[in-house]
């Protein structure tokens, strides 16, 4: 593995590309330089996103325009997931990963998108997205699902490709705060906690594939639904240092982190800020807020950042944010503060997530699809992504057989009263979901409808 990577300025590379492309073009190939190593060729830059063309994948455009209105997005770069061992090489009319990056080659693409998602005992606290690996095949994680993804991304066929890699989603928080000690804990995730393997498994995966100079390792952090409050924020940056220099990774190996994959938490929440008072009362004392230290996703991932950079990551990391079902748009949008008698009634009436609470995670209801994909949006951030695919299921409504290992999760199931990771209210979600990952046209649909910004 290689250790302290230099970066190139940004500048050189957009000229880099500027001049690859410009060659591609005029001799009607991928993007290449002729006689130029691919390490030179693909040396890491600040920000990939920046005047990057990320890759479309052409298995969820065809299901987006399929859709009703779908084509007004179908054209969006969105997450790849290798969600288990079988997806590298695809088959059963899926595309494996070699397969993509040669579609991204053919499309002109520079940036891919890579989800990372397959730790043993994946999903310690839900059961919807549970996966193949038992809690303790921590070995068949890394020969037969790192391994082999590591091999095929240092192919120098792809080191023109920028290739982001986010690196298991919903895995290193459990460990602060669904583990013994918390009311929320789960034994599953005390396994995982004993027996170090979400650590060792994201330590493995971030070495590994930092090998290759054009990958970005972008670690999961969360959401600020999830680790902005006292008692998860540091514990969470602690974990992820851990992480980050075990089984041979190092923070170098650690271009930035993800927040809200697959969530639904604001990006930003105009009506109700950290700082406000009301009648009196904080906002934090509000009973949405809960004491949580921010209302929103950016403003959680910008000083999460901070945070973390003072845990001993990098001080040039930068943060994704997934905007894919967050923009919570359409009528039941607030279109400003609410009265001020009453902090809950000020947070209630001009909070733009409408979810019933914000522990609530599976398909919900009145979600929209949220800021476009963009590179450099705010500072700190490197890019809004999609790395959720808007359309696939979060889980399934009741049980469904499958052979994905996937659980069925109530969280999923509109008529289930709670537990205490959302503290005991409803679930939100909509009816009728297929199992995690699977195409859901309703949800699709209501997403279209409640964009914000609109389309
Ligand atoms: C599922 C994966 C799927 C991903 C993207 C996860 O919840 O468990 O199988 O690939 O969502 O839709």
């Amino acid at each position: 593995m290689s250790r302290n990577r230099p970066r190139t300025h940004r500048r050189s590379r957009t000229l880099l590309l500027a001049l690859s492309t410009a060659l591609a073009v005029s001799a009607g190939t991928a993007a290449a330089l002729p006689g130029d190593s691919p390490a030179a060729a693909a040396a890491r830059v600040d920000n990939p996103y920046a005047g990057a063309k990320p890759y479309v994948n052409p298995e969820w455009s065809a299901k987006a325009a399929a859709e009703p209105g779908g084509r007004a997005v179908s054209d969006q770069p969105t997450g790849v997931w290798l969600d288990r061992i079988a997806a590298i090489k695809g088959g059963n009319g899926k595309m494996g990963l070699r397969q993509h990056l040669d579609a991204a080659l053919q499309q002109r693409a520079d940036l891919v998108q890579l989800v990372i998602y397959n730790l043993p005992g994946r999903d310690c606290a839900a059961l919807a997205s549970n996966g193949e690996l038992g809690p303790t095949e921590i070995d068949r994680y890394k020969k037969e699902y790192i391994d082999p993804i590591a091999a095929i991304l240092a192919d120098g066929k792809y080191a023109n490709l920028r290739i982001v890699t986010t690196v298991e989603i919903d895995s290193l928080p459990n460990l602060v705060t669904n583990t013994s000690g918390r009311p929320t804990a789960t034994p599953q995730c005390d396994v995982m906690k004993a027996n170090g393997n979400y650590v060792k498994g994201v330590g493995y995966a971030l070495g590994k594939l930092g090998d290759a100079p054009n990958v970005y390792n972008y670690v999961d952090a969360g959401h600020h639904g999830w680790i902005g409050w006292d008692d998860n924020f540091a514990a969470s940056a602690q974990v992820f240092r851990q992480a980050a220099t075990a089984e041979g990774a190092t923070v170098d190996d650690v271009h930035g982190f993800i927040t809200n994959t697959a969530n639904y938490s604001a990006l930003k929440e105009d009506n109700v800020r950290i700082g406000d008072t009301v009648a009196g009362r904080s906002v934090r004392e509000s009973k949405w807020v809960d004491w949580n230290r921010y209302t929103d996703e950016l403003s959680f991932a910008q000083a999460f950042r901070n945070q973390l950079v003072s845990t001993g990551f990098r001080s040039d990391i930068g943060m994704l944010i997934d905007t894919s079902r967050n923009g919570w748009g359409g009528s039941a949008r607030p279109t400003g503060p609410g009265p001020t008698y009453d902090v809950n009634a000020y947070v209630e009436a001009g909070r733009y997530d409408r979810r019933i609470h914000i522990g609530n995670w599976c398909n919900q209801a009145g979600a929209g699809l949220g800021e476009r994909p963009k590179a450099a949006p705010e500072p700190g951030i490197d890019a809004y992504v999609w790395m959720k695919p808007p359309g696939e299921s979060d889980g399934s409504s009741k049980a469904i057989p499958n052979d994905e290992g996937k659980g069925f999760d109530r969280m999923c199931d509109p008529t289930y009263e709670g537990n205490p990771r959302n503290n005991h209210n409803k679930s939100g979600a909509l009816p009728d979901a297929p199992v995690s990952g699977h195409w859901f046209s309703a949800q699709f649909q209501q997403l279209l409808k409640n964009a914000h910004p609109a389309l």
